[in-house]
């Protein structure tokens, strides 16, 4: 649980009860421990013991200015995919020259933004893309630096909607594909060649896959090195998953460690790009529950929080646990269903759950939540997305104001008399 713990009864993120934050914020609420993050980050910094190396946190897991700052302020760097995530990344005071661009859609306005901007590098997943970017740099007058995505067709055994790096998903460039693109950029006066790129998949348990596709990008860079290609930087992309559950995945410092040694004899920086192993237990959703039901043997806790300020368990079925904030003795545990309170059937947050009885006003904690969590919640049934806190130095910090009424209607026009 980290950071998370129960203090006589009742749980706590670092010092700082979560009933207060609560009673304080309302609810539904994501609260960030800075600790663990500075934790998890060091623990990154560590694997590469003395190697030249870039930690890309990962925007899209999180993307809070908080969790930015905090993260720039250890030495991160970014990994974006979009011209949001770039401005966030630009606000929050992250370096950019450790910014790195991923994704298979980048728009000519995202790419001037970013040139401008200077950032670390593109990291190009198709010839198109290519093509864009150097008429964009000769337009501006300026260089672009590239990185080509490869897809190394190797199976990260976990699910398929977050596996990318297989031949039949859409990221990267297959092996063949990527050599020719190499030769079509280093003829090309208007992209600069940085380095070499790949991402397999999230919610990554196991060893092997990395080093599985590490050893075909090796042999890639090699037999680039042959053409007179050669590289500085080597983006060994994201992707390393956590503990929901039972899941013991490797710790980031021997994951970093294992793939170092894989790379004793190269010389070049090597950039990672690590999301929910930074964030993903960083973070709880807390939530009340507002009703509970039983229909038959089947018992619900219907919660204020649902599908659309946490989107796992619906969109993945995800495992989260599901903690009372208050401890309750263990009587009357059965089989509950945790739903939200949209129209949805597959508005849930757990299915099925051994629980504890609690009424209504008990409060719950949905753990492991940091990490795509807040970043892929909605206003879904016109509902105002939930609080941020972030516990530091002490004590806990509003990072981002519930959303208001207004705040749903923000920028909506009604043409005329209004039809
Ligand atoms: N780099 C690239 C190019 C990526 O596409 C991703 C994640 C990452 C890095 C960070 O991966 P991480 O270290 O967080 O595994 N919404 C899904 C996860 C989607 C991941 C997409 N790409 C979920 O909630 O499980």
């Amino acid at each position: 649980m980290g950071h998370f713990k129960y203090k006589n009864g009742v749980l706590f993120c670092e010092n700082v009860s979560l009933e207060e934050i609560a009673h304080t914020v309302g609810t539904p609420f994501y609260c960030y421990s800075s600790a663990h993050l500075r934790e998890r980050f060091n623990a990154y910094e560590a694997g590469f013991a003395g190697r030249k190396h870039i930690i890309c946190f990962a925007i899209k897991a999180n993307s809070n200015l908080a969790i930015l700052s905090c993260l720039g302020h250890l030495g991160a760097g970014a990994d974006i995919v979009s011209g949001g995530e770039l401005f966030r990344a630009l606000r929050a005071g992250i370096k950019r020259e450790k910014i790195v661009y991923s994704g298979v859609g980048k728009t000519a306005e995202e790419m001037e933004y970013a040139l401008e901007n200077d950032i670390a590098m593109f990291n190009i997943e198709s010839m198109e893309e290519m093509a864009l970017l150097s008429k964009i740099a000769e337009n501006m007058g300026r260089k672009a630096p590239v990185s080509f995505r490869v897809n190394p067709d190797v199976d990260p055994k976990t699910h398929p909607y977050i596996s990318t790096g297989l031949k039949k998903n859409k990221f990267g460039l297959s092996m063949d594909q990527a050599l020719a693109a190499y030769k079509r950029a280093a003829a090309d006066k208007w992209l600069s060649i940085k380095g070499i790129d790949c991402h397999i998949g999230s919610q990554i348990i196991e060893m092997s896959p990395f080093i599985d596709a590490f050893r075909r990008l090796r042999k890639l860079i090699k037999e680039m090195a042959k053409m007179g290609i050669s590289i500085s930087y080597v983006d060994i992309g994201g992707g390393l998953g956590i503990a929901y559950r039972e899941e013991s995945p490797p710790e980031p410092g021997d994951y970093i460690s294992a793939i170092m040694e894989e790379a004793a004899d190269m010389d070049q920086a090597f950039i990672v790009e690590p999301g929910r192993s930074i964030c993903g237990n960083a973070g709880v959703l807390v939530t009340k529950v507002l009703f509970t039901k039983e229909n038959g043997s089947k018992r619900f806790y219907i919660v204020d929080a649902g599908m659309n300020d946490l989107g796992r368990p619906s969109l993945y079925n995800a495992y989260h646990e599901i903690r009372p904030v208050r401890k309750v003795e263990k009587e009357g545990v059965s089989e509950t269903d945790i739903v939200g309170p949209i129209c949805e059937t597959g508005d849930f947050l757990a299915r099925s759950r051994p629980m504890p009885r609690l009424t209504s006003g008990s409060l719950l904690s949905v753990m492991s939540a940091g990490a795509y969590g807040f970043a892929m919640s909605s206003n879904y049934n016109s509902r105002p997305r939930a609080a941020e806190v972030m516990v530091y130095g002490g004590r806990f910090h509003v990072v981002r104001n519930r959303e208001s009424w207004r705040d749903l209607v923000a920028g909506e026009i009604v043409p005329g008399e209004g039809c």
